[in-house]
């Protein structure tokens, strides 16, 4: 009876996942996280394997098991026939415990670093939009890539080169390199050749491996103002956020003279040449030499997200920056929006002499991109599809473009709320009578099922002009007009707000 009374109940015990199998390394991570906490206390003893068993409906080898793991952890000890208790030991010292495991953060008395901080915004940051307009990119109905991507990549994974292999090369598949290569030479002008391409996950990696590459301690560098806060948001976590030298941005792009006022000794700039991020203009090319000359004089580089240049809709794509320069330039490719932003692959093409450093910082991060869905794309651009696909998208958003652009004139009343004009890319600026505030339109549209992004936050000091971002998804004509009018009503309550 005495024996009974002792023995403790251990409720955590019965949340075992029999769907997720491995029973008896569940029991055992159970009980360990029990005795952590504190449900059950050294000397304590635990209820019979048999009992046990039968309460938790499993097997009792599973039981047996599981204590048999644990008394060689030293968690628990056996004392033969009078049964198992969590080891006495654990009285005196227990680091596990000291750790604070299991318990919520906030229960913890420490104060987070300026790090930590920093890092969880940016996750609030980035947090994926909903696929509801005017989310980017959204492949969805006429701006999905076709069956043959599906198919190419169901005989690539099964039988071909992206089937399971060892660690690959940093660098990436020399076939996607090679594929790369012979895209961005007839389609952006860029010159280059395989070896001085790294695929990367996407430009965001491109912009942090630059980061890493290019910039010593102490280092300044030039950023559009506005900018993309993926880079702004690198250069600040990076500790470089006294370095970064907001460089405004006018009808021509990067304004270089205000740069090289501000800043002669950067030793990098970081600019979207093609499709100013986010307002949309392509640098003057009286700007492009400016800022190339004073990179060569001073022993500068100039980084070139060109993150949708290819999506022009009247005309001709304009070339890249890469292609006047390639000493100086490092170029950003991906295939986020010609594609599909969940397929993470994308490129970085560095002068020679800078190829081994972007590996090893590469090798440092994440060794290198996963292997089949390069091997996917590298067959899928080779034989041909990527050039198909991105003449019949650049047909898909250039109606949605098109479509955007009819909902706002007819819906928003011009007044409160205007677009910049614009030509290419994956985003229209939506400006706001000044006094409307976009962070507040942007919170209620998204509870009304809309997604758009505030301007005024990626100015310097969060504190520009006030305007949202509409991105192009492959969202209806009746899906654009609804969302709109649920913005236009956004927009006037925002206004009777400002009012108040
Ligand atoms: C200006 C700019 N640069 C870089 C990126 C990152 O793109 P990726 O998905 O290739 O990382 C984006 C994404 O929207 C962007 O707008």
């Amino acid at each position: 009876m005495a024996r009974k009374a002792n023995v403790v109940e251990i409720p955590s015990l019965g949340t075992l996942d029999r769907t997720a199998g491995q029973l008896g390394r569940q029991l055992a991570q159970a009980l360990r996280t029990a005795i952590r906490r504190g449900d059950i206390k050294p000397g304590e003893l635990l209820p019979s394997t048999r009992i046990l068993a039968k309460s938790l409906m499993i097997a009792r080898g599973t039981v047996i098991e599981a204590f048999e793991q644990l008394i060689a952890e030293g968690f628990l000890e056996s004392e033969g026939r009078a049964g198992t208790r969590v080891a006495r030991s654990l009285v005196d010292e227990d680091p596990t415990r000291k750790r604070d495991e299991g318990r919520p953060a906030e229960t913890r008395s420490w104060t987070p670093s300026a790090r930590i901080d920093r890092f969880a915004q940016v996750a609030q940051h980035f947090v994926a939009a909903p696929q509801v307009p005017f989310s980017v990119s959204v492949p969805i109905g006429k701006a999905a890539p076709d069956d043959i991507w599906r198919r190419l990549g169901n005989r690539i994974r099964a039988r071909g080169l992206g089937a399971p292999s060892g660690y690959g090369d940093p660098q990436g598949a020399l076939e996607l390199r090679e594929a790369v290569a012979d895209y961005v030479r007839k389609s952006r002008s860029v010159r280059c050749d395989a070896s001085q391409i790294i695929i990367t996950s996407g430009t965001q990696q491109g912009l942090y491996l630059a980061c890493q590459v290019l910039l010593d301690v102490g280092d300044f560098a030039w950023v559009e103002d506005p900018a993309y806060r993926g880079i702004t948001a690198i250069l600040e976590s990076a500790g470089h956020s006294n370095q970064m030298i907001r460089v405004p941005v006018d009808s021509e792009g990067l304004n270089v003279e205000s740069g090289i006022e501000r800043c002669p000794q950067a030793r990098a700039a970081f600019v979207t040449s093609s499709h100013q991020y986010p307002l949309g203009m392509p640098m003057s090319m009286a700007r492009r030499n400016a800022l190339l000359a004073w990179a060569r004089a001073s022993n500068a580089w100039v980084v070139e997200d060109d993150y949708d240049g290819e999506l022009r809709y009247a005309g001709h794509p304009f070339p890249s920056l890469q292609g006047l320069d390639p000493d100086c330039v490092i170029y950003l490719g991906t295939f986020s929006k010609i594609l599909f932003p969940s397929l993470r692959l994308g490129y970085a093409i560095v002068p020679p002499y800078l190829v081994q450093a972007f590996c090893g910082a590469r090798v440092l991060m994440d060794r290198h991109p996963a292997n089949a869905d390069q091997h996917v794309l590298a067959a899928f651009i080779a034989e041909g599809h990527l050039d198909r696909h991105i003449r019949r998208i650049r047909g898909v958003y250039a109606d949605i473009h098109r479509q955007i652009i009819e909902a706002v004139n007819k819906l928003i009343p011009h007044n409160l709320a205007w677009l910049e004009p614009s030509d290419q890319g994956m985003h229209l600026v939506l400006w706001f009578q000044d006094g409307i505030d976009d962070k507040w339109v942007a919170m209620k549209a998204s509870e009304a099922q809309v997604s758009v992004r505030a301007v005024s936050t990626m100015y310097a000091g969060a504190n520009g002009r006030p305007g949202v971002i509409l991105g192009l998804g492959g969202f209806s004509p009746e899906e654009i007009e609804s969302a709109t009018r649920r913005l236009a009503h956004v927009i006037t309550l925002a206004t009777q707000k400002t009012t108040e």
